[in-house]
Protein backbone atom coordinates (compact mmCIF):
# COMPACT_ATOMS: atom_id res chain seq x y z
CA UNK A 1 0.00 0.00 0.00
CA UNK A 2 1.63 3.42 -0.92
CA UNK A 3 0.88 6.89 0.51
CA UNK A 4 1.14 9.92 -2.35
CA UNK A 5 0.69 13.57 -2.53
CA UNK A 6 2.10 14.44 -5.90
CA UNK A 7 3.65 13.56 -8.95
CA UNK A 8 3.66 9.95 -8.30
CA UNK A 9 6.80 8.83 -10.35
CA UNK A 10 8.39 6.53 -7.39
CA UNK A 11 4.65 4.93 -7.55
CA UNK A 12 5.17 4.49 -10.60
CA UNK A 13 7.82 2.50 -10.74
CA UNK A 14 6.71 0.37 -7.78
CA UNK A 15 3.56 -0.51 -9.94
CA UNK A 16 5.99 -1.35 -12.76
CA UNK A 17 8.29 -3.82 -11.18
CA UNK A 18 5.80 -5.58 -9.22
CA UNK A 19 6.40 -9.38 -9.13
CA UNK A 20 5.55 -12.00 -6.24
CA UNK A 21 7.88 -10.41 -4.00
CA UNK A 22 5.13 -7.52 -3.57
CA UNK A 23 1.76 -6.28 -4.91
CA UNK A 24 0.58 -2.52 -4.28
CA UNK A 25 -2.41 -3.33 -2.98
CA UNK A 26 -4.07 0.75 -2.98
CA UNK A 27 -2.87 4.10 -3.17
CA UNK A 28 -3.96 7.14 -0.85
CA UNK A 29 -3.46 10.26 -0.97
CA UNK A 30 -3.98 13.65 1.19
CA UNK A 31 -5.06 15.31 -2.12
CA UNK A 32 -5.80 14.68 -5.72
CA UNK A 33 -2.80 14.62 -7.46
CA UNK A 34 -1.23 12.59 -10.24
CA UNK A 35 -0.40 9.87 -8.24
CA UNK A 36 -3.83 9.06 -7.82
CA UNK A 37 -4.66 8.72 -11.39
CA UNK A 38 -1.30 6.67 -12.13
CA UNK A 39 -3.43 4.04 -9.39
CA UNK A 40 -6.56 4.36 -11.07
CA UNK A 41 -4.57 3.85 -14.78
CA UNK A 42 -3.12 0.68 -13.40
CA UNK A 43 -6.70 -0.56 -11.70
CA UNK A 44 -5.92 0.26 -8.34
CA UNK A 45 -8.01 1.40 -5.85
CA UNK A 46 -7.16 4.71 -4.57
CA UNK A 47 -8.33 7.19 -2.39
CA UNK A 48 -8.32 10.43 -1.34
CA UNK A 49 -7.87 11.26 2.43
CA UNK A 50 -8.13 15.59 2.74
CA UNK A 51 -6.64 16.39 6.31
CA UNK A 52 -9.09 18.62 7.52
CA UNK A 53 -9.26 20.25 10.82
CA UNK A 54 -8.78 18.01 13.21
CA UNK A 55 -5.58 15.74 12.68
CA UNK A 56 -6.25 13.27 15.10
CA UNK A 57 -9.16 12.27 13.17
CA UNK A 58 -7.05 12.77 9.84
CA UNK A 59 -4.66 9.80 10.97
CA UNK A 60 -7.40 7.55 11.76
CA UNK A 61 -9.26 7.65 8.56
CA UNK A 62 -6.00 6.73 6.73
CA UNK A 63 -5.67 4.18 9.22
CA UNK A 64 -8.93 2.87 7.63
CA UNK A 65 -8.05 4.03 4.48
CA UNK A 66 -5.11 1.52 4.79
CA UNK A 67 -6.86 -1.34 5.46
CA UNK A 68 -5.11 -4.44 5.71
CA UNK A 69 -1.85 -4.06 4.25
CA UNK A 70 1.44 -5.60 5.58
CA UNK A 71 3.75 -2.78 4.48
CA UNK A 72 2.86 1.09 4.27
CA UNK A 73 5.42 3.37 2.00
CA UNK A 74 5.58 6.36 1.91
CA UNK A 75 6.69 7.48 -1.56
CA UNK A 76 6.73 11.48 -1.68
CA UNK A 77 3.63 11.67 0.62
CA UNK A 78 4.24 14.82 2.58
CA UNK A 79 2.45 15.33 5.34
CA UNK A 80 3.87 13.96 9.39
CA UNK A 81 2.02 10.72 9.82
CA UNK A 82 0.65 10.87 13.64
CA UNK A 83 0.35 8.57 16.66
CA UNK A 84 -2.74 7.65 15.94
CA UNK A 85 -1.64 6.44 12.50
CA UNK A 86 1.98 4.46 13.35
CA UNK A 87 -0.19 3.33 16.37
CA UNK A 88 -1.45 0.58 14.29
CA UNK A 89 1.85 0.94 11.87
CA UNK A 90 4.34 1.94 13.25
CA UNK A 91 7.63 -0.68 12.28
CA UNK A 92 5.51 -1.50 9.19
CA UNK A 93 5.78 2.06 7.72
CA UNK A 94 8.88 3.02 5.27
CA UNK A 95 9.26 6.43 3.88
CA UNK A 96 11.91 7.46 0.82
CA UNK A 97 13.72 10.85 1.81
CA UNK A 98 16.01 12.44 -1.11
CA UNK A 99 18.91 13.25 0.65
CA UNK A 100 21.21 11.15 3.25
CA UNK A 101 19.94 11.10 6.18
CA UNK A 102 20.35 12.28 9.36
CA UNK A 103 20.94 15.52 7.11
CA UNK A 104 18.97 17.29 5.83
CA UNK A 105 15.52 15.66 7.25
CA UNK A 106 11.91 17.77 5.96
CA UNK A 107 10.18 18.63 3.26
CA UNK A 108 13.32 20.69 1.39
CA UNK A 109 15.86 18.13 1.70
CA UNK A 110 17.06 18.47 -2.04
CA UNK A 111 16.76 22.53 -1.33
CA UNK A 112 18.51 22.29 1.79
CA UNK A 113 21.51 19.78 0.72
CA UNK A 114 22.55 22.45 -2.45
CA UNK A 115 22.14 25.14 -0.18
CA UNK A 116 24.71 23.70 2.21
CA UNK A 117 26.84 23.06 -0.27
CA UNK A 118 27.66 19.61 0.21
CA UNK A 119 29.21 17.68 -2.74
CA UNK A 120 27.51 13.93 -2.24
CA UNK A 121 23.85 13.77 -1.56
CA UNK A 122 21.16 10.80 -2.32
CA UNK A 123 18.15 8.97 -0.86
CA UNK A 124 16.97 7.00 2.10
CA UNK A 125 14.63 4.33 2.91
CA UNK A 126 13.95 4.51 6.15
CA UNK A 127 11.46 3.18 8.86
CA UNK A 128 8.66 5.87 10.28
CA UNK A 129 8.67 6.92 13.49
CA UNK A 130 7.01 9.68 15.18
CA UNK A 131 10.07 11.93 14.16
CA UNK A 132 10.75 13.90 11.63
CA UNK A 133 12.99 11.38 9.06
CA UNK A 134 14.36 10.00 12.14
CA UNK A 135 13.15 6.42 12.18
CA UNK A 136 15.87 3.71 11.75
CA UNK A 137 18.08 3.56 8.04
CA UNK A 138 16.98 0.87 6.05
CA UNK A 139 19.36 1.66 2.79
CA UNK A 140 21.10 4.15 1.28
CA UNK A 141 22.61 5.30 -2.24
CA UNK A 142 24.46 8.44 -2.86
CA UNK A 143 25.34 10.60 -5.82
CA UNK A 144 27.20 13.51 -6.65
CA UNK A 145 26.22 17.06 -6.79
CA UNK A 146 27.94 18.57 -9.73
CA UNK A 147 28.27 21.96 -10.35
CA UNK A 148 25.68 23.12 -12.76
CA UNK A 149 22.88 21.19 -10.34
CA UNK A 150 19.90 23.48 -9.32
CA UNK A 151 17.35 22.13 -7.99
CA UNK A 152 14.95 20.32 -10.30
CA UNK A 153 18.10 18.90 -12.01
CA UNK A 154 19.69 17.46 -9.08
CA UNK A 155 16.09 15.94 -7.62
CA UNK A 156 15.48 14.59 -11.04
CA UNK A 157 18.78 12.86 -10.78
CA UNK A 158 18.08 11.26 -6.72
CA UNK A 159 14.78 10.22 -7.92
CA UNK A 160 16.20 7.94 -10.92
CA UNK A 161 18.06 6.47 -7.74
CA UNK A 162 15.21 6.77 -5.24
CA UNK A 163 12.75 4.53 -7.84
CA UNK A 164 15.50 1.79 -7.88
CA UNK A 165 16.20 1.95 -4.31
CA UNK A 166 12.39 1.57 -3.22
CA UNK A 167 11.60 -1.49 -5.03
CA UNK A 168 15.02 -2.80 -4.00
CA UNK A 169 13.64 -2.44 -0.48
CA UNK A 170 10.91 -3.79 -1.35
CA UNK A 171 11.80 -7.10 -3.31
CA UNK A 172 13.48 -7.67 0.31
CA UNK A 173 10.73 -7.11 2.75
CA UNK A 174 8.81 -9.70 4.29
CA UNK A 175 6.37 -9.55 7.40
CA UNK A 176 7.15 -11.98 10.00
CA UNK A 177 4.75 -11.67 13.38
CA UNK A 178 3.27 -8.58 12.45
CA UNK A 179 7.38 -7.11 12.05
CA UNK A 180 8.50 -5.73 8.91
CA UNK A 181 11.56 -7.46 7.91
CA UNK A 182 13.94 -6.11 5.26
CA UNK A 183 17.43 -8.42 4.37
CA UNK A 184 18.60 -5.94 1.65
C1 LIG B 1 10.67 12.01 -3.86
O1 LIG B 1 11.91 12.58 -4.13
C2 LIG B 1 10.55 11.71 -2.38
O2 LIG B 1 11.73 11.31 -1.78
C3 LIG B 1 10.11 13.05 -1.87
O3 LIG B 1 9.15 13.48 -2.79
C4 LIG B 1 9.53 12.99 -4.08
C5 LIG B 1 8.32 12.34 -4.73
O4 LIG B 1 8.47 12.26 -6.09
N1 LIG B 1 9.62 12.96 -0.53
C6 LIG B 1 9.89 13.87 0.41
O5 LIG B 1 10.52 14.88 0.21
C7 LIG B 1 9.28 13.55 1.76
N2 LIG B 1 9.87 14.39 2.77
P1 LIG B 1 7.30 11.68 -7.00
O6 LIG B 1 6.00 12.39 -6.61
O7 LIG B 1 7.71 11.98 -8.40
O8 LIG B 1 7.22 10.20 -6.74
Amino acid sequence: MVLVSGTGSLLQNIIDNQDNSYRVIKVVADKPCPGIERAQDAGIPAEVVPLGADRAQWNKDLVEAVGAADIVVSAGFMKILGAEFLASFEGRTINTHPALLPSFPGAHGVRDALAYGVKVTGSTVHFVDAGVDTGRIIAQRAITIEPEDDEASLHERIKSVERELIVQVLRAAHVQDQQLIIEI
